[in-house]
């Protein structure tokens, strides 16, 4: 749990300089215990952030309100937002994993179109699940990430 934390941590941060002159929301696609939108918040502060995910799970005082929350699948949901939000997300924090990777797999491949539609160019996608997306470049993980835990960015054209 510590080298996953620390990970995020890096990343998210890094991001968070890299994208200051992308304007766009964020979206956390995985909200479960709400500890990485809860530090998305506070890096992200002054923009929208959205949240994802099957149904809440988080303490109560990081639950998202609930106009920012699309619940439901993932291939269902983010094609509503789609619809709702337009093309205008500056990061995606797609922390979707399980410990089945195979059905992992399968779901990064199903949603990483669906994530690109949403991105802004020069948005970015943060994610624990290797994807691949029309126009995505691979971005070196910055220094601080431990590497028990393996963790992916793109950027987007
Ligand atoms: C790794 S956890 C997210 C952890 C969270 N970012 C945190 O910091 O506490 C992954 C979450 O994705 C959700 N999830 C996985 N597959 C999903 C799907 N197809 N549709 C909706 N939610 C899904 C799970 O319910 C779980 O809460």
């Amino acid at each position: 749990m510590i080298s996953r934390l620390v990970t995020q941590r890096a990343c998210l941060d890094h991001a968070a300089r890299a994208l200051a002159d992308v304007p766009g929301m964020v979206l956390e696609v995985g909200l479960g215990k709400a500890r990485t939108f809860d530090h998305l918040r506070g890096l992200f502060a002054g923009r929208a952030l959205y949240a994802f995910d099957f149904e809440v799970h988080a303490p109560k005082r990081l639950v998202p309100e609930p106009e920012t929350l699309f619940l439901g699948d993932f291939r269902e949901t983010l094609g509503r937002a789609r619809a709702d939000l337009g093309r205008n997300a500056a990061l995606v924090h797609a922390d979707v994993g399980s410990k089945d990777r195979a059905a992992d797999a399968l779901l990064a491949a199903e949603i990483a179109p669906m994530i690109g539609a949403l991105l802004v160019p020069g948005g970015m996608v943060i994610t624990d699940r290797e994807m691949s997306g029309a126009g995505w470049t691979a971005v070196d993980l910055p220094s601080g990430v431990s590497g028990d835990w393996p963790y992916f960015m793109y950027r987007a054209d």
